[in-house]
């Protein structure tokens, strides 16, 4: 294997037309600062680029429908989604944006060098045209009906009603969404990367020379290069994007997913003006893109073929992209509002990042697509960090404070148990390593878990509580091995838990942290001054996941409401059909629960004639029976009878159902003889 001078980590640039949320941090930027954290622990060379992509059309969609500019929408949400990511401790080198002077200028460059050595081609084709906007459409900016299930507002993308991928021209009866008018087809003509051209090379770099890459990463490469490549265009009609730097090109910017991976090259040169070449360039760089599993195609095939078509890039090492990471069962969906926000879990749990980070890298998608759950966030946190970690540590702490003042003891002679105990944590720094080097961050972390587990098992069986009362020197040799062991946690989970690694190196007085000091049992010199004591995580009780989940309910309900739409019309009835049925006015004379039924009311009713007693299931909307006494009410007189729990209704009470299944009476708006006609 080749050995390098220097790694070079990209993570994806998010669109900055929505704040963060869990699935952005759990599919790439955790994993990406696990791994920058943990090569600088081994001090060597590295440069960690993010940034914001901020352009494409669902940037100048959310403009449009709110009013403002595409540059506003950017500066708002480049803003947000910058400090979650600090907040949340991603150590990047820059966190720039595409909408910055170097990266136009720089985007630019690479297209004309690309276009000067012949590397694209121009096609032309038909494309739909607002005649009243007077521009070409997005596919975005149609909507229509979509051809396999109907749904009136499928996009000239996509269908989200059924997820059929779906080209503008599958839509029957499409419109524009600027305009409202139906859109003409008109010619265009746009500058295409030929990728057929590069199809050979890029079979032998992924299929051949890259068979180490993850099996998700690889095989939708091969599924991608095994159905042919095709030319791609590389520009657009729009007018929110960078223009092209070419003649002709009136009108027409670059295709944002040619500008985006290019934002991480000009983000390094923004930082680096004098050496952001010797990080793309230098033969011994080490490049590797974090991204989720929608962005491979573009990083595996797409932008290795501008960088060879440019000529003088590296390409990259590897590629270890996620999969998706879902929420309570269902897709992550920012328009639906179904996320966590990193924003909004911040001010809900200040100070617990590390709680997210862990849950987040212990579920990760790293295989296969996975669920964030509430209740698993808060097993992970109460049994895991609190039951294991947290609590070794403080017991390690609060018995040196108690025995020894907070100073570390003396090691006295070694026991076989404790050499066992050593012998069980000696490889830990190999066995990190091995997992860490191949992109395995759940599994590491869960091995940085079982140093923790060490750790407790060893206090568990030694009992220093008991020995104190009859073998100090013991007590001290017992201590030192255990606060040995908490340096050694702190600095394994410095990629993983940043926040409680510094808290705990506070305590433990440790210098600093360096990767290489991993499973030594010298890190806390006899004589050493710990600092305070503090808890390293905290309980979280039910009401807190309780409220969690009520919030995630509440948007459901919030968006089946949003997406109701009236029951289509019943066929049509005449005049005497509707005169058979018997509506009349009534008053409520009696109403109460009826016993062990959790829909049922039980009213008894002043018709005009008599009493009669009606059962209707709307129990649940009046949970206060007496307080409808006295009300008029909408009834069927002459709906046949029929027994409901030994309970004989006579007539059915009329309510409205809302769209989230709501029902309310339905009353006369003002007071009437009992017993009237509703007409
Ligand atoms: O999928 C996305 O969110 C894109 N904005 C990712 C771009 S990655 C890179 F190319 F900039
Ligand atoms: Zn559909």
């Amino acid at each position: 294997m080749k050995t390098f001078k220097r790694t070079t980590i990209t993570s994806a640039l998010p669109y900055a037309n929505g704040p963060v949320h869990i699935g952005h941090l759990a599919g790439v930027y955790v994993p990406a600062d696990i791994y920058a954290r943990y090569l600088r622990l081994k001090n060597q060379e590295v440069l960690f680029i993010g940034g914001s992509d901020e352009h494409g059309v669902p940037i100048t969609i959310k403009a449009k429908k709110e009013g403002v500019t595409p540059q506003d929408i950017v500066d708002r949400y480049h803003g947000i989604i910058k400090k979650s990511f600090e907040d949340f401790g991603i150590t990047f080198d820059i966190y720039s944006r595409t909408t910055s002077a170097t990266h136009r200028e720089l985007a630019s460059d690479i297209f004309k060098t690309i276009d000067a050595k012949g590397g694209f081609i121009q096609q032309s084709s038909e494309q739909y045209y607002d005649e009243k906007a007077q521009q070409f459409l997005a596919d975005r900016y149609i909507t229509g009906k979509c051809p396999h299930c109907g749904n009136e507002n499928a996009y000239g993308d996509q269908c989200e009603a059924c997820g059929t991928s779906l080209n503008p021209t599958d839509l029957i009866q499409p419109k524009s969404t600027i305009s409202g008018s139906a859109p003409v087809m008109r010619e265009t003509r746009h500058w295409y990367l030929p990728l057929d051209q590069h199809e050979a090379w890029l079979r032998q770099w992924i299929l051949e020379d890259h068979k180490e890459w993850k099996p998700n990463v690889y095989g939708q490469c091969k599924s991608w290069l095994d159905m042919g490549l095709q030319p791609r265009a590389v520009s657009r009609d729009l007018d929110w994007g960078i223009p092209v730097p070419a003649a002709d090109a009136q009108g027409k910017v670059l295709y944002v997913w040619f500008d985006a991976p290019i934002g991480y090259i000009s983000n390094t040169k923004e930082l680096l003006p004098d050496s952001w070449e010797t990080w793309w360039k230098d033969e011994d760089t080490r490049l590797i893109h974090f991204i989720g599993k929608d962005n491979i195609v573009f990083h595996c095939i797409v932008f290795p073929a501008m960088l060879k078509a440019e000529g003088s890039f590296i390409l990259p090492d590897n590629v270890p992209a996620n999969e998706f990471l879902n929420l309570e069962g269902d897709k992550i969906s920012t328009s639906r509002n179904w996320a966590v926000w990193l924003h909004e879990y911040l001010d809900e749990f200040p100070g617990k990042q590390d709680v997210l980070r862990y849950v987040l890298t212990a579920n990760a998608p790293e295989t296969k697509d996975n669920d964030f759950t509430w209740k698993d966030f808060q097993a992970r946190n109460n049994n895991e960090l609190v039951a294991i970690y947290g609590n070794f540590i403080n017991r390690a702490l609060v018995l040196t404070q108690k025995y020894y003042e907070g100073v570390v003891p003396e090691c006295g002679t070694l026991n076989d148990y404790d050499r066992q105990t050593l012998e069980e944590f000696a490889n830990v720094k190999a066995d990190l390593e091995k997992l860490l080097d191949n992109f395995k961050f759940r599994d590491a972390q869960k091995e940085a878990m079982n140093l923790a587990r060490i750790g407790n098992k060893y206090l568990a069986d030694t009992e220093p509580w008991k020995l104190a009362k009859t073998d100090m020197d013991r007590v001290a040799t017992v201590m030192h091995l255990s606060l040995q062991i908490a340096a050694n946690l702190a600095i394994a989970f410095e990629p993983f838990l940043p926040f409680s690694s510094e808290k705990l190196r506070r305590m433990l007085n440790l210098s600093s942290f360096s990767w290489d000091n991993l499973g030594k049992i010298d890190l806390l010199p006899a004589g050493l001054q710990l600092g305070t004591p503090e808890l390293l995580f905290e309980k979280i009780e039910d009401e807190i996941i309780a409220a969690q989940v009520q919030k995630l309910l509440d948007t459901k309900k919030a968006n089946e409401a949003a997406a109701w739409q009236p029951a289509a019309v019943k066929p049509n009835v005449s005049f005497d059909e509707f005169m058979k049925t018997d509506i009349r006015v009534g008053t409520v004379l009696e109403c109460q629960k009826v016993p062990k039924s959790d829909k049922l009311l039980q009213f008894k009713i002043a018709d005009g004639m008599n009493e009669r007693t009606i059962l209707s299931g709307i129990a649940e909307y009046y949970p206060n029976p007496s307080e409808l006494i006295g009300r008029q009410v909408c009834f069927i007189a002459n709906f046949e009878a029929r027994k409901l729990r030994g309970i004989f209704s006579e007539g059915m009470i009329l309510s409205a159902e809302d769209a989230d299944g709501k029902l309310v009476l339905i009353q006369p708006s003002a007071t009437v003889s009992n017993g009237v006609e509703v007409k």
